[in-house]
């Protein structure tokens, strides 16, 4: 156990303690880290995220919300989320949704959400843990060691060492770049895949009110071929704006931004909707002036 795995511990008993043993709960926990180098993963430098708020969102076959809880980490990065009646929780997932006070300077954009997984059941008690959710800054730290970043996500294919790279520019990420839904969706573009790949839920990338509206089986991929509708037409624009703040911090939009007039546009009228997706759709062809900063993979 490293002493992480020791902290969390200790604090799932304290948390068991405090709950009466005569009530059937679930409990859910886990940390959100400040992802400092942007490489997408818990590493060296990354520390746990005070204020920050996380929702846990639960949804049926039908893609009807049945729960959904949010709750901001506290000062060792934790979040500690309790349902009553021990429902069953391992088809529903926890996100950052939202950037408190805290974070100053590490809530630009936002890991994909985590399932949960059931760590123990105690009396009537189930707990819940979630892998490290990342919340991350605007730009890496000056100190961030080049190489990782940004890192190949785990839809990159794999490399041979043999195989000679063509120069890569040295943080593409700064460079602005905005693609449209037939560029992400080309095969030789699939590096570009990081934060979130081709299977990722709908709802685990865009929340609890996506979810309500397009279930919880759709995958970004269906989603970016999705026209025709409305809603579809929003989805696939909002989905490609999404991978274009995740490429690029110079995208017109930043993730939580996409996020939030996603939600905004799923709220409201059918007008609002149409003219969300307008804005995406044009922000994702570059307004003009910025082009899409693709080089085939290899
Ligand atoms: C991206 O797609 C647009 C059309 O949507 C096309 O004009 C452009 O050449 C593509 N860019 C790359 C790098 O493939």
């Amino acid at each position: 156990m490293d002493s992480l795995h020791k902290l969390l511990f200790t604090s799932l008993l304290l948390l068991a303690a405090a709950v009466d043993d005569t009530l059937a709960d679930a409990m859910v926990t886990g940390t959100v880290f400040c992802d400092q180098c942007k490489d997408g993963q818990r590493s060296l430098f990354d520390y746990p995220l005070y204020g920050v708020k996380v929702a846990v969102a639960c949804a049926d076959g039908n893609g009807q919300v049945t729960m959904w809880k949010e709750e901001t980490t506290n000062w060792f990065g934790n979040y500690a989320m309790r349902f009553d009646g021990s429902p069953d929780l391992s088809g529903c997932y926890a996100q950052v949704s939202g950037s408190g006070q805290g974070s100053t300077g590490c809530g630009t954009s936002a890991g994909p959400g985590r399932g949960l997984r059931l760590m123990f059941k105690m009396f009537d008690m189930e707990i819940y843990t979630v892998d490290s959710l990342l919340s991350q800054p605007a730009q890496p730290m000056a100190f961030c060691p080049r190489s990782t970043n940004p890192q190949p996500g785990p839809v990159a294919p794999p490399r041979p060492p043999t195989v000679k790279l063509p120069p890569m520019p040295p943080m593409p990420f700064l460079e602005a770049s905005a693609c449209s839904y037939q560029n992400w969706t080309m095969p030789e573009y699939k590096c570009y895949w990081k934060l979130v790949g081709p299977d990722t839920k709908v709802a685990v990338a865009f929340g609890v009110i996506a979810a309500r509206r397009y279930g919880t089986d759709m995958t970004l991929w269906e989603g970016l071929r999705g026209r025709g509708d409305l809603y579809m037409t929003l989805l696939r624009e909002g989905i490609t704006a999404l991978l274009n703040s995740y490429n690029s911090l110079q995208f017109a939009y930043h993730t939580l931004g996409v996020i939030e007039h996603m939600n905004w546009a799923l709220i409201g009228s059918p007008r609002q909707a149409l003219l969300v997706a307008l804005r995406f759709k044009r922000a994702n062809s570059g307004i003009g002036n910025v082009r899409c900063n693709f080089t085939p993979c290899k």
